[in-house]
């Protein structure tokens, strides 16, 4: 198929994680051969790396069906079997945030995923008795920001495991470039290049500040995104040289001046910017981490020399 997705469909067409890739390919291409459904597969890192997109692409490589769900939304046994009777041999059932799936749905999908087939309790009291179903071969997908959460009787049944890198600046640049392409929009290689210094390592950042940009070119009339005008409209946005935004800004702040620059506990500094703990666990500090602006300590997180430099705040610390 020719159509021009921004999500790739193919392997082949996918940057990126290229061990994950590899890896994979191989595993698709041996269960095609046995004509079996792929083990399962357990995806987990930072949100915004394509976790979902991967799932899809592995559905598409091995000629399946994929169905889409996250962990909150079921929420009864009577959810999960209505999603796993739907799926015909081989298909793919994807759940996002598989870490928050309840308890009780949890423990059902054990069997599910080991031998195909569900216990379900019918009837009530002292007639209530589990009922079998079977089920096709299928292939659960997961993807979680932590695999941390799930339960390691859960873990335990995923076959493949992989974890999500960040990506490079020249792999996110090749995204923004595909992207670009996508929208018939042109951009010189110096403009994509300063878009992905800006993205935290994220394509789903990277395709957001795309889509910005592109319209602050579009109407100041330019014929190709530059490198200039991808630095006036990420000023415009406040995201800074290294991708940093307001809330970044606000969390390494008030680090630095209510707390001394640390150590601060994750749930105090969240209640200081006003954020909650979670989407600061999940979205901010990993990549203030793995940039090395805050570290872990076992008393909390301390602002590193590294980020008062980039504030262009003397570091007073020993
Ligand atoms: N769009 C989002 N993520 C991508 C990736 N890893 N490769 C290509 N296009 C993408």
């Amino acid at each position: 198929q020719t159509e021009l997705s921004l999500r790739p469909q193919k392997l082949a067409q996918y940057i990126g994680q290229e061990k994950i890739k590899q890896k994979v390919a191989i595993y698709i291409e041996a269960a095609k051969n046995r004509q079996e459904s792929l083990d399962h597969v357990l995806l987990y890192g930072p949100p915004g790396l394509g976790k979902t997109t991967l799932a899809t692409i592995i559905a598409n490589e091995l000629g399946v069906k994929i169905k889409t769900t996250t962990g909150p939304a079921i929420e009864r046994p009577g959810d999960l079997v209505a999603l796993l009777n739907e799926l015909e041999p081989g298909d793919v059932l994807f759940i996002d945030e598989i870490h928050r799936m309840p308890k009780s749905i949890e423990e059902m999908l054990y069997s599910a995923m080991e031998d195909f087939y569900i216990d379900i309790i019918v009837g009530q009291d002292a007639t209530a008795h589990p009922v079998r179903f079977p089920l096709p071969p299928f292939t659960l997908i997961g993807a979680t920001t932590k695999a941390g959460m799930l339960s390691a009787p859960l873990r335990a049944r995923f076959g493949i495991v992989e974890h999500m890198n960040y990506y490079t600046d020249a792999e996110l640049a090749q995204i923004v470039t595909r992207s670009a392409s996508v929208f018939s929009t042109a951009i010189s290689e110096q403009g994509a290049l300063e878009i992905s210094r800006r993205s935290r390592g994220t394509p789903r950042v990277a395709n957001r500040l795309l889509k910005r940009v592109r319209d602050f070119a579009q109407v100041a009339a330019k014929e190709q995104i530059d490198l200039e005008i991808v630095k006036f409209a990420l000023e415009m946005l406040h995201v800074d040289e290294r991708g940093l935004d307001e809330t970044d800004h606000k969390v390494l702040r008030t680090m630095i001046e209510l707390y001394g620059g640390g150590p601060v506990g994750l749930n105090t500094l969240a209640a200081n910017i006003g954020e909650d703990t979670e989407t600061i666990a999940d979205m901010i500090e990993p990549y203030l981490l793995q940039i090395g602006f805050i570290k872990r300590t076992a008393r909390g997180r301390v602002v590193t020399p590294l980020a008062y430099e980039h504030l262009r705040l003397p570091y007073t610390k020993n």
